[in-house]
């Protein structure tokens, strides 16, 4: 008899649990036959791309005969001067999620240990995974990284450490005393993912910023996205600041032209796009604020958010409460598979979107 496909497969191929991506626009009209949608689920910008980066891949369109810069030397380069790091130390990945799996493949193996949450971004646990390592999952107490039980559960064995910094989907983040804390207490074989996708949202005094740390010469990886307040999460554009030699190893691993030609120019137009930049920031200040009132007048629980969406508790299952979301044209993000059954993550919008959801709540519940 001949065996069936899946039991070809790796074995750990049987533990891995898919990541659910935020339902898509087009897939809700589909199935609910609803036209007005809009989508809080998956912390995209409300405002769109920056404009000066669709002004730079409408020029490079014709340009995509040719292969991209496998070394992103002019993206790399501007992140250097912009950010006073060498272009040695930077790596491009195809969106910040392709650097999670680099990492993994260059430094994870089977018999090797890496640690994470189960509040914590879910794609850590997937990428080491597939490298043959279970993560070992360390209890988010209030919603965050708990730095004494992880400091705890680390072994000689232990090669990787995954925080999200603001975490992805609960909104905190970590103080820097705390995440100097944690650093202080790696071993040599260690290395620190730190994940800032949402570095440009915190604004709190004691966010620490997690470049510092590799200038130091820390073992860390901290990396950054052009997803969020850029507003390029379509052309998936993401990078890594660490020190030469980690970034060498994650480029043997690495396909050689990751990071396409136009998420290279949309990324290199969007640095210069200060307008756009502030003026995110400034309706994402405002938006947290609207979004946590109208919530909060709802009689629903948030966690206090430093990103781009507030973490929901509505206090029994959501899975209802998604679909008839749905029918009315408004997508968010359940979060059973971050063990939050009765939770969703909600991302900043515009005053309109969230009337649109408040209105859509107040009728469901
Ligand atoms: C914590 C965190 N890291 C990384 C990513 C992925 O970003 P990118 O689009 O750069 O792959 C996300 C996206 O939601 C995220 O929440």
């Amino acid at each position: 008899m001949k065996p069936v496909i899946s039991e070809l497969a790796r074995s750990i191929l049987e533990s891995i649990e898919p990541y659910i991506p935020g339902k898509p626009i087009s897939e809700v009209a589909r199935e609910f036959g609803v036209t007005d949608i809009i989508k809080l689920a998956s912390n995209e910008n409300p405002a769109g791309p920056s404009p000066k980066a669709i002004a730079a891949v409408q020029a490079a369109l014709a340009e995509v005969h040719l292969y991209p810069d496998g070394a992103a030397y002019t993206l790399r380069q501007k992140l250097s001067a912009r950010f006073d790091y060498p272009a040695d130390g930077i790596l491009i990945g195809n969106g910040s999620v392709e650097i999670m799996e680099l990492v993994c493949e260059a430094f994870l193996e089977p018999g090797l240990e890496a640690i994470t949450g189960p509040q914590a971004f879910f794609k850590y646990r997937i990428a080491c995974q597939i490298m043959g390592v279970q993560p070992v999952m360390i209890p988010m107490p209030n919603y965050n990284y708990d730095v004494d039980a992880i400091i705890k559960a680390i072994t000689p064995k232990t090669r990787l450490v995954f925080i999200a910094n603001p975490n992805n989907p609960t909104g905190t983040y970590l103080p820097k005393a705390q995440v100097d804390r944690l650093i202080g207490a790696l071993p040599p074989r260690a290395l620190l993912v730190l994940d800032e996708a949402y570095f440009e949202f915190a604004d709190k005094p004691d966010y620490p910023n997690g470049l510092d740390y590799v200038r130091q010469g820390k073992r860390v990886v901290a990396t950054r996205t052009f997803s969020k307040a850029y507003g390029l999460a379509g052309l998936r554009c993401g990078y890594a600041f660490a020190a030469p030699e980690i970034v060498a190893a994650m480029h043997k691993v690495r396909e050689v032209f990751n990071c396409n030609s136009l998420a290279q120019v949309a990324g290199e137009a969007a640095l210069d796009d200060v307008e756009f930049l502030q003026a995110t920031l400034k309706n994402n200040r405002i938006g947290l604020g609207d979004l946590k009132s109208g919530l909060t007048k709802l009689g629903l629980k948030t966690v206090p958010s430093a990103a781009n969406f507030i973490l929901t508790d509505f206090g029994r299952p959501i899975g209802p409460i998604f679909t008839e979301l749905l029918k009315r044209g408004v997508i968010v993000r359940p979060m059973g598979p971050y063990d939050l059954p009765s939770c969703a993550r909600i991302s900043v919008g515009f005053k309109e979107h969230h009337q649109k959801l408040f209105q859509a709540l107040s009728q469901i519940l």
